[in-house]
Formats: C-alpha cells, sequence, structure tokens
C-alpha cells in the first residue's frame, strides 16, 4: 500500500509594530536573514520578509512578517497593514523609557483594528530589545513585565538584542505556536 504524504501549508501574516528605531527591522533581518548592522534606515511605509518554517511533519508555515514603520504610529494606514493579520510582535527599546511607554499605543492600536474571526484579540508578544545595552537602561524603571504583559492581554514577553541574536528565535516561536493553537 502506497501513502501519500499530506502537506497542509499555512500562511501565517504577523506584524511587527513598535516606536521609531526600537528595532524591528534588525530583529526581522536577525531572524531571516542572520544578519545584524549598527547602520539605523527608518523604514518608509512596510517592508515584508517571509521565512518558511517545516512546523511539522504535515504543516509547512510560511510567516510572512510585515515590518511597519515607526513613524506609521501618527499616521491613517496602520488599518490596511493589520487587515487579516493573525499574530503580532510588539517592541520596545529597553533603553528609551518612552519607547515602553508607547507599548499600550500599539498594543491599543492593533487591537482596536484587527481580531481573530471568532472576535478574540490577534496573539502578541512583547519584546523588551536592545538587552545587550542594559547598563545604559532604565531597566529600573520598568515595572515587572512578567505582571505587565498577562494585565495587558501579551501571551509572552522576551528580552531580546538583535545584535547578539539573543531570544529573537524563541520569542517568535511562541507567537507562531500560540497562533497555530488559536487559529
Ligand atoms: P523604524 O523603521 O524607524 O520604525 O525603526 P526600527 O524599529 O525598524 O529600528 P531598526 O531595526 O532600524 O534599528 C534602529 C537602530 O537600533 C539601528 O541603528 C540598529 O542597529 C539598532 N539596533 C536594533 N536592534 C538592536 C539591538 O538589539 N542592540 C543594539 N545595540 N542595537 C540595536
Ligand atoms: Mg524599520
Amino acid at each position: 500500500m502506497h501513502y501519500i504524504a499530506m502537506q497542509q501549508e499555512r500562511l501565517l501574516k504577523v506584524l511587527v509594530i513598535g516606536d521609531l528605531g526600537v528595532g524591528k527591522t534588525s530583529i526581522i533581518k536577525r531572524y531571516v536573514h542572520h544578519i545584524f548592522s549598527q547602520h539605523y534606515r527608518a523604514t518608509i511605509g512596510v517592508d515584508f520578509a517571509l521565512k518558511v518554517l517545516n512546523w511539522d511533519q504535515q504543516t509547512v508555515v510560511r510567516l510572512q512578517l510585515w515590518d511597519i514603520a515607526g513613524q506609521e504610529r501618527y499616521g491613517n494606514m496602520t488599518r490596511v497593514y493589520y487587515r487579516e493579520a493573525v499574530g503580532a510582535l510588539v517592541v520596545f527599546d529597553m533603553t528609551r523609557f518612552s519607547t515602553f511607554q508607547a507599548v499600550l499605543k500599539w498594543k491599543g492600536d492593533l487591537d482596536s483594528k484587527v481580531a481573530l474571526s471568532n472576535g478574540r484579540p490577534v496573539p502578541a508578544v512583547l519584546l523588551a530589545n536592545k538587552c545587550d545595552q542594559q547598563h545604559y537602561g532604565l531597566c529600573s524603571k520598568l515595572p515587572k513585565l512578567d505582571t505587565f504583559s498577562r494585565e495587558h492581554g501579551f501571551v509572552g514577553w522576551y528580552e531580546t538584542s538583535a545584535r547578539d541574536d539573543t531570544n529573537i528565535d524563541a520569542a517568535i516561536m511562541c507567537l507562531v505556536e500560540n497562533i497555530m493553537a488559536s487559529s
């Protein structure tokens, strides 16, 4: 008897949001292309990247990462960009407290503009990026992120560094696992 392996493909649209210069593009470049650059070039509008994951024996996940420019917070385009997203990484810069204060604005923007088909909010993971710079940082001002992330509906949080490749894979895996379980 012959068995034909039935492979299914899932296309997941994931948003990467957060203030200007927090490291969204760097996180995506690290994850997809395994590179890092100190050079800052602000994203204009939106960029895209694709990562293909052999999720399990039956499932190939095509992860479509939407790299939304931090400056879009002040624009009206996010409604268009967020459409049909199934998950989000919300990023702040551990060395700049104002970017942490903006996290809830981004989360609120997200939840007001997109939801799963069952009406529930799309899974979101909180990333405290540039953790390689902690000694310059404002970490002492940060409330305990465990409580904060739970209270504000994040499915998890990670200290990350795109520079040193710390927890980038773990954070994205956490998000994809939640998406696969919820949709
Ligand atoms: P916008 O596109 O303007 O919204 O910014 P962004 O969030 O995409 O930030 P980007 O990835 O362009 O990074 C901004 C700056 O921070 C760059 O100079 C990066 O090299 C630097 N950077 C990003 N991630 C890290 C990190 O983990 N550690 C350190 N030390 N620097 C980082
Ligand atoms: Mg960018």
